[in-house]
């Protein structure tokens, strides 16, 4: 992989912004991979006001989520449809009938409803692939190694398909529901590593002292599903783009 290292998370997020900006120039109906989390909202921010200042057509852009809560309906704020919907169609001004999120069929199904929750998945790595694939795959990653919501152990096979949160999961997210750790849902539906890893290009964002662990051990270690992400070193194309501070463990 490409490692980049920054000053912070505006000067990453220009360097997003201008790459996807030239991307829909050259391909206005381009198929971008979002994330939601903290680490990819300066490079959204980024994104739109090339979009405006460039007055860049992006009425045809595509785009494909990485993850969502299993039980949460679309409408709750909380979800990640919301949340992508919130962060960048709305200020991208993307066509929201183009941009999809896994857990869209299911509209906060339980998990009980175990025949159409486990078909979600592998419908969802379809649609990607009938839309020709992702050219840009924007990542975050976990202080344990995690990509989308494939924890440590995930196989890097793996394609999108329902998941456990692990009980730090669920914890480090309880913040977004009233800090109560019941109220965050137990399962989750996710893009696979092997998913993730068909993107024609991968953009991982990590910033703070707390990912620092990760990061080093993402471009530095063994190829583990122990750290999910490590199966990047593998990737013809994958950027990784990082502050000091989560820059500060690599040798
Ligand atoms: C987001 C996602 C997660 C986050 C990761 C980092 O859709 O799948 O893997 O990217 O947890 O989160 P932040 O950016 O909030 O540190």
């Amino acid at each position: 992989a490409e490692i980049i290292i920054v000053r912070n998370q505006e000067e990453a997020g220009e360097l997003y912004a201008r790459c996807v900006a030239d991307l829909i120039k050259a391909k206005p109906d381009a198929v971008l991979g979002l994330a939601t989390g903290s680490s990819p909202l300066a490079a959204y921010r980024a994104l739109a006001s090339i979009v405006r200042d460039e007055s860049i057509d992006v009425s045809r852009v595509r785009g494909f989520a990485l993850d969502e809560y299993i039980g949460l309906p679309l409408a709750h704020p909380e979800s990640y449809h919301a949340t992508i919907h919130r962060t960048v169609v709305g200020p991208l001004g993307l066509d929201p009938d183009k941009v999809h999120v896994p857990g869209d069929v299911l509209d906060g199904a339980p998990l009980s409803d175990g025949e159409r929750v486990a078909a979600a998945g592998p419908a969802y790595d379809a649609a990607i692939e009938a839309a020709g694939g992702i050219d840009v795959q924007i990542l975050g990653i976990g202080t344990d190694g995690h990509v989308g919501f494939n924890e440590p152990g995930s196989s890097l096979a793996s394609g999108t398909r329902v998941k456990t949160l692990t009980e730090q999961t669920r914890i480090d997210n309880a913040r977004f529901f009233d800090d109560d750790i019941n109220q965050v849902p137990t399962h989750c539906i996710t893009q696979g590593i092997g998913t993730i890893m068909k993107a024609r290009h991968l953009v991982l964002l990590a910033f703070g002292a707390g990912k620092a662990e990760a990061v080093a051990e993402t471009v530095e270690g063994g190829i583990s599903a122990y750290c999910p992400a490590s199966a990047l070193q593998l990737h013809p194309h994958a950027t990784i783009i990082v502050d000091g501070e989560a820059a500060s463990k690599l040798r």
